[in-house]
């Protein structure tokens, strides 16, 4: 039986009577998979990892060792309420590392979108792998890959091209060769999240909007610089504010705050002042090749800008981007 494949018969899960039901199963197959023995997660924050994580915990406890890696490209408070809600929460054995340094310091200089996402990609691998060294014991990886990543992957594998390299974790060392522990690899986004509401996990980190794997560092345009990179995270957190109050939280898939490498003359204090602008993104999709405009009221654009130019140092513009994708893509890198 191909265990990457979905059988037809498999209901759909939309209900938290059907969650529970799969997570059951789940706990069972992931005991009797990995026994007594010990199973690492690089836990992101994002939907897939942290269903996958809180699933383990109710598997498993503290055989599981999760790692989060802030790349410092996170967006505001993010890695702070990962550490909260599965240590805190859900007493989780988790290894935080701040690798910032590492990441900027590699990066700095570099302003070609693919070059930035090997560099990430890579680097990622690099810290992750040297956490997985000092650990003992190690035998299993658990990984969040769900059901569209199985479709891409052997849409891949038939010659279709990407227009972008997506990189999550992937290729660890030779040395590091662990046997996959992959509980929601048969389940669509939609599923997951049911099933991680059944497992108690907050509204917030379920219905996350998608968050790429290099984060703010393809929103950051060229070259990142650690003031730009700065300016960027307090506008789109600002932006988040604003949409979480006017509602737009729930109606928008997916909005954010990019920043580029360019400065424009304004004034404040009846002085020159020169800054960047920041552009918003808010796009609805459903399968992200796609993608239209929402028609956000005014009143919340004046107040966004209104507070991004006032309480972002370097900010002195506020811009909406209007292209639908196709023609732009979704990020702007
Ligand atoms: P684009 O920009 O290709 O984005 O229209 C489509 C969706 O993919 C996300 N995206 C990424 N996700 N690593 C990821 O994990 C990446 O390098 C990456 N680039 C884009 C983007 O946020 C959108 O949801």
């Amino acid at each position: 039986m191909d265990t990457n494949k979905r059988p037809e018969t498999m209901e759909r899960i939309t209900t938290v009577e059907l969650a529970n039901a799969f997570i059951e199963e789940q706990v069972t197959a992931v005991r009797a998979q990995v026994g007594d023995g010990k199973v690492l997660l690089a836990l992101s924050g994002g939907v897939d990892s942290s269903v996958v994580a809180a699933l383990l915990i109710r598997a498993i406890g503290k055989q599981l060792v999760c790692v989060h890696v802030n790349h410092g490209l996170m967006r505001k408070d993010e890695s702070e309420n990962v550490v909260r809600v599965f240590r805190e929460e859900l007493d989780a054995n988790l290894i935080y590392v701040d690798a910032t340094d590492r990441f900027l310091d590699l990066l700095s200089g570099v302003s070609d979108p693919e070059k930035k996402r090997k560099i990430i990609g890579a680097e990622f691998i690099n810290v992750f792998a040297d956490e997985a060294r000092k650990l003992e014991g190690i035998e299993y990886l658990a990984q969040g890959t769900i059901y569209p990543d199985i479709l891409e992957s052997i849409k891949q594998a038939e010659g279709k091209k990407a227009v972008k390299s997506h990189h999550n974790v992937g290729g660890l060392p030779e040395d590091l060769q662990f046997a996959l522990v992959e509980p929601i690899k048969l389940l669509f986004n939609d599923e997951v999240r049911v099933v991680g509401e059944a497992l108690g996990l907050p509204h917030a980190m379920v219905y996350r909007q998608p968050f790429p794997g290099p984060g703010l560092g393809v929103r950051c345009l060229g070259a990142i610089t650690r003031d730009r990179l700065h300016a960027l995270r307090e506008a789109d957190a600002i932006l988040r504010e604003e949409f979480d109050i006017a509602g737009l939280n729930e109606k928008v898939w997916q909005y954010f705050v990019v920043v580029p490498d360019i400065k424009s003359v304004g004034v404040k204090d009846e002085s020159r002042y020169e800054g960047w602008p920041a552009i918003i993104r808010a796009v609805n999709t459903t399968d992200a090749m796609r993608a239209t405009i929402e028609e956000i009221p005014y009143a919340v654009l004046h107040k966004i800008t209104d507070r991004i130019t006032h309480e972002v140092d370097g900010i002195n513009r506020v811009l909406y981007d209007l292209t639908p994708k196709p023609i732009g893509t979704i990020e702007w890198e």
